[in-house]
Protein backbone atom coordinates (compact mmCIF):
# COMPACT_ATOMS: atom_id res chain seq x y z
CA UNK A 1 0.00 0.00 0.00
CA UNK A 2 1.56 3.39 -0.92
CA UNK A 3 1.72 6.28 1.55
CA UNK A 4 -1.33 8.83 1.93
CA UNK A 5 0.24 12.13 0.77
CA UNK A 6 -0.83 14.65 3.44
CA UNK A 7 1.91 17.27 3.17
CA UNK A 8 2.10 19.75 0.16
CA UNK A 9 4.49 22.17 -1.11
CA UNK A 10 3.86 25.21 -2.31
CA UNK A 11 7.03 27.61 -3.98
CA UNK A 12 5.92 30.94 -3.95
CA UNK A 13 9.42 32.75 -3.99
CA UNK A 14 9.86 33.75 -7.54
CA UNK A 15 10.13 37.49 -8.72
CA UNK A 16 6.83 37.51 -10.53
CA UNK A 17 8.27 39.37 -13.40
CA UNK A 18 5.66 39.24 -15.63
CA UNK A 19 3.29 40.96 -13.78
CA UNK A 20 5.41 43.88 -12.76
CA UNK A 21 4.95 46.67 -11.96
CA UNK A 22 1.77 45.02 -9.88
CA UNK A 23 4.52 42.61 -7.80
CA UNK A 24 6.83 44.74 -7.47
CA UNK A 25 5.57 44.87 -3.81
CA UNK A 26 2.20 42.76 -3.82
CA UNK A 27 3.44 38.57 -4.13
CA UNK A 28 1.86 37.80 -7.92
CA UNK A 29 0.42 34.93 -5.57
CA UNK A 30 -1.71 37.21 -3.89
CA UNK A 31 -3.19 38.77 -7.20
CA UNK A 32 -6.78 37.94 -6.95
CA UNK A 33 -9.03 35.72 -9.57
CA UNK A 34 -12.31 37.69 -9.16
CA UNK A 35 -11.85 37.99 -5.29
CA UNK A 36 -9.64 35.66 -3.99
CA UNK A 37 -5.76 35.07 -4.36
CA UNK A 38 -4.12 32.71 -6.46
CA UNK A 39 -2.71 31.30 -3.63
CA UNK A 40 -5.55 30.59 -1.94
CA UNK A 41 -7.22 28.63 -4.51
CA UNK A 42 -3.94 26.25 -4.77
CA UNK A 43 -4.42 25.92 -0.24
CA UNK A 44 -8.25 24.87 -1.22
CA UNK A 45 -7.38 22.72 -4.09
CA UNK A 46 -4.71 20.67 -1.82
CA UNK A 47 -6.87 20.90 1.14
CA UNK A 48 -9.80 18.98 -1.05
CA UNK A 49 -7.18 16.70 -2.43
CA UNK A 50 -6.86 15.64 1.10
CA UNK A 51 -3.73 17.44 2.50
CA UNK A 52 -3.23 18.12 6.11
CA UNK A 53 0.21 20.36 6.15
CA UNK A 54 0.77 22.94 3.95
CA UNK A 55 4.72 24.16 3.23
CA UNK A 56 5.37 27.83 1.76
CA UNK A 57 8.63 28.29 0.08
CA UNK A 58 8.72 31.97 0.54
CA UNK A 59 10.83 35.20 0.02
CA UNK A 60 11.71 38.32 1.31
CA UNK A 61 8.73 40.66 1.04
CA UNK A 62 6.35 37.61 0.86
CA UNK A 63 5.34 37.70 4.35
CA UNK A 64 2.20 39.00 3.82
CA UNK A 65 1.31 35.52 2.17
CA UNK A 66 1.59 34.10 5.90
CA UNK A 67 -0.64 36.93 7.03
CA UNK A 68 -3.28 35.92 4.56
CA UNK A 69 -3.36 32.73 6.00
CA UNK A 70 -3.33 33.54 9.48
CA UNK A 71 -6.74 34.67 11.93
CA UNK A 72 -8.00 38.29 11.18
CA UNK A 73 -10.02 38.70 14.89
CA UNK A 74 -10.01 42.45 14.48
CA UNK A 75 -11.88 41.81 11.30
CA UNK A 76 -14.03 39.28 12.35
CA UNK A 77 -15.07 41.39 15.24
CA UNK A 78 -16.26 44.18 12.72
CA UNK A 79 -18.06 41.62 10.08
CA UNK A 80 -19.30 40.07 13.36
CA UNK A 81 -21.44 43.64 14.66
CA UNK A 82 -22.47 44.74 11.61
CA UNK A 83 -23.87 41.23 10.64
CA UNK A 84 -22.14 40.41 7.62
CA UNK A 85 -21.81 36.66 8.59
CA UNK A 86 -21.16 35.35 5.13
CA UNK A 87 -18.54 37.47 4.66
CA UNK A 88 -17.29 36.38 8.23
CA UNK A 89 -17.56 32.76 6.74
CA UNK A 90 -15.16 33.42 4.32
CA UNK A 91 -12.28 35.19 6.25
CA UNK A 92 -12.82 32.69 8.46
CA UNK A 93 -12.54 30.01 5.44
CA UNK A 94 -9.12 31.20 4.39
CA UNK A 95 -7.37 30.56 7.48
CA UNK A 96 -4.98 27.55 8.06
CA UNK A 97 -5.58 26.14 11.38
CA UNK A 98 -2.50 26.98 13.98
CA UNK A 99 0.16 24.12 13.32
CA UNK A 100 -0.57 23.45 9.66
CA UNK A 101 0.95 25.88 7.58
CA UNK A 102 4.86 26.20 7.98
CA UNK A 103 7.23 28.28 6.16
CA UNK A 104 10.96 28.06 4.26
CA UNK A 105 12.89 30.52 2.96
CA UNK A 106 14.59 30.96 -0.07
CA UNK A 107 17.01 32.79 -0.13
CA UNK A 108 17.48 33.44 -3.88
CA UNK A 109 15.45 32.62 -6.45
CA UNK A 110 17.56 29.95 -8.02
CA UNK A 111 15.12 27.88 -9.42
CA UNK A 112 12.16 25.61 -8.74
CA UNK A 113 13.93 22.85 -8.16
CA UNK A 114 16.02 24.82 -5.51
CA UNK A 115 13.01 26.25 -3.56
CA UNK A 116 11.39 22.43 -3.17
CA UNK A 117 14.87 21.64 -1.97
CA UNK A 118 14.38 24.38 0.70
CA UNK A 119 11.30 21.98 2.32
CA UNK A 120 13.47 19.00 2.55
CA UNK A 121 13.94 19.44 6.14
CA UNK A 122 9.75 19.44 6.42
CA UNK A 123 8.92 16.81 4.89
CA UNK A 124 10.21 13.48 7.03
CA UNK A 125 11.11 11.27 4.43
CA UNK A 126 7.44 10.84 2.70
CA UNK A 127 5.78 11.09 -0.40
CA UNK A 128 4.35 14.88 -0.88
CA UNK A 129 2.88 17.14 -3.25
CA UNK A 130 3.77 20.04 -5.24
CA UNK A 131 1.38 23.04 -6.21
CA UNK A 132 2.47 25.86 -8.91
CA UNK A 133 -0.14 28.38 -7.66
CA UNK A 134 0.21 30.48 -10.60
CA UNK A 135 -0.89 27.25 -12.52
CA UNK A 136 -5.34 27.44 -11.97
CA UNK A 137 -7.28 24.43 -12.30
CA UNK A 138 -11.12 23.94 -12.98
CA UNK A 139 -12.49 20.91 -12.25
CA UNK A 140 -14.34 18.38 -10.27
CA UNK A 141 -12.45 16.13 -8.59
CA UNK A 142 -10.04 19.11 -8.70
CA UNK A 143 -6.60 18.57 -10.28
CA UNK A 144 -4.50 17.46 -7.20
CA UNK A 145 -7.29 14.97 -6.06
CA UNK A 146 -6.81 13.41 -9.79
CA UNK A 147 -3.04 12.78 -8.96
CA UNK A 148 -4.04 11.59 -6.02
CA UNK A 149 -6.33 8.83 -6.92
CA UNK A 150 -3.91 7.29 -9.53
CA UNK A 151 -0.79 7.49 -7.60
CA UNK A 152 -2.69 4.96 -5.18
CA UNK A 153 -2.05 2.80 -8.36
CA UNK A 154 1.55 4.09 -9.22
CA UNK A 155 3.37 5.58 -7.00
CA UNK A 156 6.72 6.83 -7.57
CA UNK A 157 6.67 10.55 -9.24
CA UNK A 158 3.34 11.89 -10.68
CA UNK A 159 2.74 14.60 -12.83
CA UNK A 160 -0.40 16.45 -14.27
CA UNK A 161 0.22 16.74 -18.09
CA UNK A 162 -1.52 18.32 -20.85
CA UNK A 163 -0.94 18.07 -24.40
CA UNK A 164 0.19 21.56 -26.35
CA UNK A 165 0.86 22.65 -29.61
CA UNK A 166 4.40 21.46 -30.63
CA UNK A 167 5.10 25.18 -31.20
CA UNK A 168 4.78 25.58 -27.35
CA UNK A 169 7.13 23.07 -25.94
CA UNK A 170 9.43 25.70 -24.64
CA UNK A 171 7.19 27.10 -22.36
CA UNK A 172 7.13 23.68 -20.31
CA UNK A 173 9.35 20.49 -19.27
CA UNK A 174 8.47 18.28 -22.03
CA UNK A 175 8.09 14.16 -21.05
CA UNK A 176 10.12 11.46 -23.54
CA UNK A 177 7.01 9.12 -23.31
CA UNK A 178 8.01 5.25 -23.37
CA UNK A 179 4.02 4.04 -22.56
CA UNK A 180 0.93 5.65 -23.73
CA UNK A 181 -1.97 4.57 -21.84
CA UNK A 182 -4.38 7.66 -22.83
CA UNK A 183 -4.89 8.67 -19.27
CA UNK A 184 -1.43 7.73 -18.01
CA UNK A 185 1.77 8.15 -19.56
CA UNK A 186 5.25 6.59 -18.15
CA UNK A 187 8.31 8.58 -19.25
CA UNK A 188 11.96 7.97 -18.40
CA UNK A 189 13.17 11.54 -19.39
CA UNK A 190 12.18 15.02 -18.71
CA UNK A 191 13.32 18.08 -21.15
CA UNK A 192 12.75 21.48 -19.53
CA UNK A 193 11.58 24.13 -21.94
CA UNK A 194 13.61 22.15 -25.17
CA UNK A 195 12.81 23.78 -28.70
CA UNK A 196 9.93 22.07 -30.41
CA UNK A 197 12.58 20.76 -32.88
CA UNK A 198 14.03 19.28 -29.86
CA UNK A 199 11.06 18.57 -27.77
CA UNK A 200 10.72 14.28 -27.02
CA UNK A 201 6.74 15.38 -26.96
CA UNK A 202 4.08 17.04 -27.05
CA UNK A 203 3.10 16.06 -23.33
CA UNK A 204 3.70 18.98 -21.12
CA UNK A 205 3.97 19.49 -17.43
CA UNK A 206 1.27 21.16 -15.28
CA UNK A 207 1.68 22.72 -12.41
CA UNK A 208 0.58 19.63 -10.08
CA UNK A 209 3.08 17.16 -8.75
CA UNK A 210 3.38 14.17 -6.33
CA UNK A 211 6.96 13.42 -5.63
CA UNK A 212 9.14 10.53 -3.66
CA UNK A 213 11.41 11.84 -1.17
CA UNK A 214 14.15 10.31 -3.17
CA UNK A 215 14.18 13.88 -5.19
CA UNK A 216 15.99 14.83 -2.52
CA UNK A 217 19.25 13.13 -3.44
CA UNK A 218 19.16 14.43 -6.81
CA UNK A 219 18.72 17.78 -5.67
CA UNK A 220 21.09 17.54 -2.92
CA UNK A 221 23.48 17.91 -5.51
CA UNK A 222 22.30 21.60 -6.43
CA UNK A 223 22.78 20.72 -10.81
CA UNK A 224 22.64 23.97 -12.44
CA UNK A 225 20.28 23.38 -15.59
CA UNK A 226 18.27 25.40 -18.20
CA UNK A 227 18.21 28.93 -17.99
CA UNK A 228 20.77 28.68 -15.06
CA UNK A 229 18.45 27.45 -12.68
CA UNK A 230 18.17 24.25 -10.59
CA UNK A 231 15.43 22.52 -12.48
CA UNK A 232 12.71 19.75 -10.78
CA UNK A 233 12.52 18.09 -14.66
CA UNK A 234 16.17 17.42 -14.03
CA UNK A 235 16.33 15.52 -10.63
CA UNK A 236 13.35 13.80 -11.57
CA UNK A 237 14.79 12.43 -14.42
CA UNK A 238 17.74 11.67 -12.76
CA UNK A 239 15.78 9.47 -9.91
CA UNK A 240 14.20 7.48 -12.72
CA UNK A 241 16.86 4.53 -12.31
CA UNK A 242 14.79 4.58 -8.05
CA UNK A 243 11.14 5.13 -9.03
CA UNK A 244 8.63 5.52 -11.63
CA UNK A 245 7.58 8.83 -13.02
CA UNK A 246 4.02 8.83 -14.36
CA UNK A 247 1.99 11.50 -16.31
CA UNK A 248 -1.58 12.03 -15.94
CA UNK A 249 -3.97 13.50 -18.61
CA UNK A 250 -5.80 15.90 -15.92
CA UNK A 251 -9.63 16.49 -17.21
CA UNK A 252 -10.79 20.08 -16.72
CA UNK A 253 -9.34 23.39 -17.79
CA UNK A 254 -6.39 25.12 -17.02
CA UNK A 255 -4.74 28.60 -16.86
CA UNK A 256 -1.45 30.15 -16.72
CA UNK A 257 -2.20 32.72 -14.22
CA UNK A 258 1.54 33.81 -14.07
CA UNK A 259 1.30 35.27 -17.53
CA UNK A 260 -1.08 38.61 -17.88
CA UNK A 261 -2.91 36.55 -20.68
CA UNK A 262 -3.96 33.74 -18.64
CA UNK A 263 -4.32 35.76 -15.47
CA UNK A 264 -7.10 37.94 -17.79
CA UNK A 265 -8.55 34.66 -19.38
CA UNK A 266 -8.91 33.07 -15.81
CA UNK A 267 -11.08 35.94 -14.21
CA UNK A 268 -13.08 36.30 -17.89
CA UNK A 269 -13.78 32.56 -17.37
CA UNK A 270 -14.53 32.07 -13.80
CA UNK A 271 -16.99 35.78 -13.75
CA UNK A 272 -18.98 33.84 -16.65
CA UNK A 273 -19.19 30.73 -14.33
CA UNK A 274 -19.94 32.70 -11.03
CA UNK A 275 -23.96 33.31 -10.97
CA UNK A 276 -23.06 36.13 -9.09
CA UNK A 277 -21.75 37.55 -12.17
CA UNK A 278 -22.36 36.29 -14.78
CA UNK A 279 -25.59 38.40 -15.71
CA UNK A 280 -23.11 41.80 -15.26
CA UNK A 281 -20.37 40.29 -17.22
CA UNK A 282 -22.17 38.64 -20.07
CA UNK A 283 -24.12 42.03 -20.34
CA UNK A 284 -21.36 44.59 -20.35
CA UNK A 285 -19.25 41.78 -22.81
CA UNK A 286 -22.26 42.15 -25.21
CA UNK A 287 -22.72 46.46 -24.87
CA UNK A 288 -18.57 46.38 -26.06
CA UNK A 289 -20.27 44.29 -29.21
CA UNK A 290 -19.16 41.16 -28.20
CA UNK A 291 -21.36 38.30 -29.45
CA UNK A 292 -20.60 35.76 -26.71
CA UNK A 293 -22.59 33.06 -25.48
CA UNK A 294 -21.87 31.57 -21.91
CA UNK A 295 -21.73 27.77 -23.59
CA UNK A 296 -19.29 28.37 -26.45
CA UNK A 297 -17.03 30.41 -23.95
P1 LIG B 1 7.75 30.96 -12.40
O1 LIG B 1 8.97 30.92 -13.21
O2 LIG B 1 6.44 30.92 -13.12
O3 LIG B 1 7.66 32.22 -11.44
O4 LIG B 1 7.82 29.81 -11.33
P2 LIG B 1 8.44 33.57 -11.43
O5 LIG B 1 9.91 33.37 -11.65
O6 LIG B 1 8.03 34.23 -10.16
O7 LIG B 1 7.76 34.34 -12.66
P3 LIG B 1 8.32 35.38 -13.72
O8 LIG B 1 8.77 34.54 -14.89
O9 LIG B 1 9.43 36.19 -13.10
O10 LIG B 1 7.12 36.22 -14.05
C1 LIG B 1 6.74 28.94 -10.99
C2 LIG B 1 6.55 28.90 -9.49
O11 LIG B 1 7.77 28.55 -8.83
C3 LIG B 1 8.11 29.52 -7.87
C4 LIG B 1 7.38 30.80 -8.26
O12 LIG B 1 7.10 31.61 -7.13
C5 LIG B 1 6.12 30.26 -8.92
O13 LIG B 1 5.11 30.01 -7.95
N1 LIG B 1 9.58 29.68 -7.83
C6 LIG B 1 10.28 29.79 -8.99
C7 LIG B 1 10.24 29.70 -6.62
O14 LIG B 1 9.61 29.58 -5.54
N2 LIG B 1 11.60 29.84 -6.60
C8 LIG B 1 12.32 29.96 -7.74
O15 LIG B 1 13.57 30.09 -7.64
C9 LIG B 1 11.64 29.94 -8.97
Amino acid sequence: MVAKIRKAVFPVAGQGTRFLPATKVVPKELLPIIDKPLIQYAVEEAREAGIEEFIFVDSRGKSIIANHFDANPELEDILLAKGKYELLQTVQESTIPPGCAVYSRQEKALGLGHAIWCARKLIDNQPFAVLLPDDLFFYSPNCLKQLVDEYERFGGHMLAVHDVPIQDTEKYGILKITKDNGLTVIADTLVEKPKPIDAPSNVAIAGRYILSPVIFEALDKKIIGTGGEIQLTDAITATLDKVTCTGVRFKGKRFDCGSVNGWLQANIYLGLQREDINDFLLKYLQKLGFNCENDKI
